[in-house]
């Protein structure tokens, strides 16, 4: 047992979709989430800053004690994953592996297409990763600037959403019967996406097949929080509004969250 929370790390409100999904599979861990909102979007910016940016939330969350770190961040993960894993001695988990292997699962026909920011899509680490445990499977990768700060600025079920998903995902239809949400920003667009893409393909989210992976990796360390301990409660940290923060946050999450401003 370790009744200790688990920190999670986004640039800004889309780690709460892996959260969300953490906390509907395990209620009685606690969660310490920091989201760099006054810097978002880190997809457009250049890897040293991304990697910069993401040790400045990964040492924010070792002051909070937290006893594995998720990069609920798909950037983050694709920039600096590999060299906080090696340097810190608590388990540390990126999204890209566990969406990888999921659309490996859920392709029929082989072909998948991937989604991301630009950092992501430049990184090719969702292809690298996919090919490396199915090479016969062919990977269609497209970046999507527009898409993380429409969710960052509370404008994901606008009809200015419908337009940019519909204007940029023409290109994939029909081509792709599996499609990899590789941001975690984007299942907040997912109506939106399924219904440009068609009922027939398969959206991947990446944030909830990370879930699944805390939860083995928690049985396997033996560090699941116990059921009978005192619970601290959730709390969630920005680097800009906590106003706006909440307000994206509650709707997502379905209740009310402790949320404080934070300069890193
Ligand atoms: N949520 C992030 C991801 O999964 C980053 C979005 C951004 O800041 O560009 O990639």
């Amino acid at each position: 047992m370790d009744n200790r929370p688990i920190g999670f790390l986004d640039s800004g409100v889309g780690g709460l979709t892996v959260a969300r999904e953490l906390m509907r599979q395990l209620p009685h861990e606690e969660i310490v989430y920091i989201g760099d909102s006054a810097r978002a979007p880190y997809g457009p910016r250049p890897a040293e800053q991304i990697r910069e940016f993401t040790w400045q939330l990964v040492n924010f969350l070792l002051t909070k004690d937290v006893k594995m770190i998720v990069f609920a961040c798909n950037t983050a993960t694709a920039v600096a994953w590999e060299e906080v894993k090696e340097a810190l001695d608590i388990p540390v988990l990126g999204v890209i592996l566990p969406g990888a292997s999921a659309a490996i699962k859920a392709t029929r026909a082989g072909n998948v297409g991937v989604l991301g920011t630009p950092m992501t899509i430049q990184s090719d680490i969702y292809r690298q990763k996919i090919q490396d445990l199915s090479p016969e499977t062919q990977v269609l990768s497209l970046a999507c600037p527009k898409f993380a700060p429409l969710v960052e600025s509370n404008s994901h079920q606008s009809s200015l959403a419908k337009k940019v998903v519909y204007e940029t995902l023409g290109q994939l239809k029909g081509k792709v019967d599996t499609l990899v949400l590789g941001c975690t920003h984007y299942p907040l667009l997912r109506p939106i996406i399924q219904n440009v893409m068609g009922q027939g393909v398969k959206l991947i989210d990446s944030g909830a097949e990370c879930a699944r992976d805390i939860s083995v990796l928690l049985n396997y360390f033996e560090i699941n929080h116990s059921r009978t301990a005192e619970k601290k409660g959730h709390k969630f940290y920005t680097t800009a509004s906590p106003a706006a923060f909440r307000e994206i946050a509650e709707s997502w999450l379905g209740s009310v969250i402790d949320v404080e401003h934070v300069t890193l």
